[in-house]
């Protein structure tokens, strides 16, 4: 048969294959290499994977790489950014080393506000403008696909500025990206002392004209689905009224995620699981209870070293615990200018290893076909399989391992999206 692509050859292929569903428990150690192996791809998909003499026995190719030395494996997903954003924190950056904490500077006005403010004032070009160098240096570092959230407006119209943004950026670069709306982030100041007003406005008006927004957007007809997030945090919103947020647009049709268990506890992480989240994120203070209650559950964890790491704090997600008890866990970067202004997963999943006592095999499990899952498109992409997206990557190391032991560079050599070599 004759495709249009061969990879060959390749030190390791590390398929990140296995059954349906997430990877949990051991499982989340076996990365499914073939050493000495080969990728074909025709169409933008993957039609066969194996030893590379195989391979080059049953295709011809228009195209073929030769990947001697180096590690070939699925292209990164990241399942929770803010990346829509206009502005920049920095100053904010120098408040927390001289001492103030994420939430001092939140409750004092800055924080997700101030991002507010400038995300109000720009256009939808402005904010596509702004966003793309980011989405740029995330396709240069290895990721394929991308969640990305709304979060900075805060108001009806902002809010769908940037949801045109998201869609704007979807057709303007590689990277394929599925929306969350998230307008419960943060209490905009003109409801102030009044969270439960607000909610009311996100609940009748702003979820409704949202997946009015989707139904006639692209991402409808690339059966791209749409999810919802809030944030459940002291000084966000409480456990109730994150639950009115999540539960409308549950009846909406969206898929649910949450921000829960970052600071506190507050009983967040059960309310979105009795949801049927898709995922749960953050998860930094997350306890023995909510350990036992993710791992018998469907959903999937997302954990964010990057945040931890960038506010200094020590306060890891107990992913070592998580793992061993049997938990779907995923990786993400969580893109934004306050928490974590970093696009690169290989520094997420390097992170994970050194503070969260992940193997590199687990990281990156998490990284490609648990992160996949994690945005419900864990049978399109995340892992080098016949029938799945042809999204794969070159590694300028011979073992996958180097993704995570080497940090600071850029290991990622090549990176194919959809059968496309960029
Ligand atoms: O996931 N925690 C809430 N939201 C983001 C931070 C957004 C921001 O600081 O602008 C997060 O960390
Ligand atoms: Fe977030």
């Amino acid at each position: 048969m004759h495709i249009d692509l061969l990879i060959h050859s390749a030190a390791q292929v590390v398929t990140c294959a296995g059954p349906p569903g997430p990877r949990r428990g051991p499982a989340m150690a076996d990365v499914g290499i073939i050493p000495g192996g080969a990728v074909a791809v025709h169409g933008g998909k993957i039609v066969a994977v194996g030893p590379s003499d195989d391979l080059r026995a049953t295709y011809t190719a228009e195209a073929e790489i030769d990947a001697t030395g180096r590690a070939v494996c699925p292209g990164f997903v990241d399942p929770h950014t803010h990346l829509v954003y206009a502005g920049d924190r920095v100053g904010e950056f120098e408040w927390r080393i001289a001492g103030a904490s994420y939430l001092e500077i939140q409750a004092s006005g800055g924080g997700i506000i101030s991002t507010m403010r400038a995300t109000r004032a720009a256009s939808v070009e402005r904010l596509v403008a702004e966003s793309l160098p980011r989405l740029r240096q995330m396709l240069a570092l290895g990721t394929t696909t991308t969640e990305v959230k709304t979060g900075y407006g805060l108001n009806l119209d902002t809010e769908l500025r940037q949801l045109e943004a998201i869609a704007a950026l979807d057709a303007a670069q590689p990277i394929r990206l599925v929306p969350t709306f998230l307008p419960a982030h943060a209490l905009p100041p003109e409801y102030a002392g009044r969270p439960d007003d607000y909610v009311d406005l996100v609940v009748q008006e702003m979820l409704p004209a949202a997946t009015r927004w989707h139904a006639e957007s692209s991402f409808d007809s690339s059966r791209t689905p749409l999810f919802i997030d809030v944030f459940c945090e002291q000084g966000s919103f409480d456990v109730a009224q994150s639950r009115r947020v999540l539960e409308a647009g549950r009846a909406l049709g969206m898929g649910v995620k949450a921000h829960v268990d970052e600071f506190s506890a507050l009983g967040g992480l059960e309310m979105a699981l009795d949801l049927g989240a898709v995922s749960v994120d953050h998860l930094d203070v997350t306890g023995p209870e909510g350990i036992a209650l993710l791992a018998a559950s469907p959903t999937v964890a997302v954990i964010i070293p990057s945040v931890t790491f960038n506010l200094g704090g020590s306060h890891y997600a107990n992913a070592r615990a998580m793992i061993d008890a049997g938990v779907a866990l995923a990786l993400t970067t969580d893109i934004n200018p306050g928490s974590s202004p970093c696009p690169s997963m290989p520094l997420v999943m390097a992170i994970s290893c050194r503070y969260q006592r992940m193997l590199p095999a687990e990281a990156l499990l998490a990284a490609t076909i648990n992160a996949a899952h994690a945005i419900s498109l864990g049978r399109q992409i995340g892992s080098l399989e016949p029938g799945k997206v042809a999204d794969i990557l070159i590694i300028d190391a011979p073992d996958y391992r180097h993704l995570a032991y080497e940090f600071g560079g850029n290991l990622v050599g090549t990176v194919i999206k959809q059968g496309v070599v960029l």
